[in-house]
């Protein structure tokens, strides 16, 4: 049985991106017998950008509201909000002390939000990734399904592992790595021409937005004036628009419009219209969802204290140990 961890940031509800890069891998591997999975809220991590308590609170809700609404099955998985797990704070200082500042300095994310945001340069960004090592040691896990974007921060993970396992002689750790039904973890593209959809990159098409928003998102996408020679390769901004159509379109569909491209008298119009509509129906079903649970506040709660109760179980087991590794007893 290999042990599964994956979580995402409570910074508001989720989006294609979210979906499509780890969402749906949590719910094929959660099917799979072959694996153990622990799926979480990382709202401690929400709290780099400092959100007010009523703020936190809505986040860390709107992220578990979605989970369930996408079909994440608490008696399956362990589903819980990290800030449920006080061991995970605990294995975060001790991880900390064999962290050093260079390599946390030199983590793409980390540059990435100090070239975005000068004035808020906190330590809880600095080490985020010990904190996220923090979450898949403390269930000592072989996989974690994530986008892209996150494969730089596993390593990290495994570093941090590594060494704990060699400053003490043992294997204890083992190494976590990132997985995903494709073979490769993917990047889904926005559509203002930007390389990645995402909440603070202000390009989220979201599950739960309504069916006029999702068109007008589409239809202001960048797009030119077209091809005008047969089987040409298209720029980046036509590539992302084809990539989403081939995520919620059927096969045909995207047949349908890549053999007009090919051919030079693709409609972009059309070709946004059918994206916008396709979204649509593929959000429905979990909107309608997250409609159904979005009220009912007492499975909700139910549902974080099973998950935490389950957590806690494997999270101090793990904690127990490494103490008694370090000599803390
Ligand atoms: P955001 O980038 O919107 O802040 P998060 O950082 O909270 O989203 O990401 C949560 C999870 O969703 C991670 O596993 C991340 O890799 C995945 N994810 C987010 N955006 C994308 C995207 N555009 N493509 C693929 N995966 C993504
Ligand atoms: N860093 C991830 C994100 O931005 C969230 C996260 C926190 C995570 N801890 C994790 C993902 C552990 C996988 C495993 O969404």
């Amino acid at each position: 049985m290999e042990i599964v961890v994956s979580g995402i940031r409570s910074t508001g509800c989720l989006h294609l991106g979210n979906y499509f890069g780890a969402v749906q891998n949590f719910l094929k591997m959660q099917e799979d017998s072959n694996y153990h999975c622990f799926f979480f809220i990382a709202d401690f991590h929400s709290l780099t950008t400092h959100p007010k308590p009523d703020d936190f609170r809505k986040n860390t809700n709107e992220v578990l509201v979605d989970y369930l609404a996408c079909g994440l099955n608490p008696e399956k998985v362990v589903l819980y909000a990290q800030s449920d797990i006080p061991e995970i704070p605990e294995l975060y200082l001790l991880l900390n002390m064999l962290a050093y500042k260079g390599e946390l300095e030199r983590v793409a994310s980390f540059k990435d939000k100090v070239r975005k945001n000068e004035e808020n340069v906190n330590a809880g960004l600095l080490t985020y990734p010990v904190l996220m090592a923090a979450d898949i040691l403390i269930h000592r896990a072989h996989k974690v399904p994530v986008g892209k974007d996150q494969v730089q921060h596993l390593e990290m993970a495994r570093n941090f592992g590594n060494r704990f396992n060699h400053l003490y002689g043992n294997d204890f750790f083992p190494e976590p790595y990132p997985f995903t039904f494709t073979g490769t973890p993917i990047t889904v593209p926005g559509l203002d021409g930007s390389g990645k959809m995402g909440k603070s990159d202000g390009n989220g098409i979201y599950l739960r937005d309504e069916p006029e928003v999702i068109r007008k998102k589409v239809m202001k996408a960048v797009t030119d004036s077209g091809p005008t020679v047969p089987n040409s390769e298209k720029p980046d901004a036509i590539k992302n628009i084809f990539q989403l159509l081939t995520l919620v379109s059927d096969a045909s569909t995207v047949a349908h419009f890549e053999e007009a491209y090919n051919n030079c008298n693709i409609r972009y119009g059309d070709l946004k219209k059918q994206l916008a509509e396709d979204i649509i129906l593929f959000n429905a079903p979990i909107k309608e969802r997250i409609d159904g649970i979005i009220r009912d506040t007492d499975y909700q709660q139910m549902v974080l204290k099973l998950g935490a109760e389950k957590s806690r179980a494997s999270a101090s087991a793990t904690l127990k140990e490494v103490r008694k590794i370090i000599g803390i007893e």
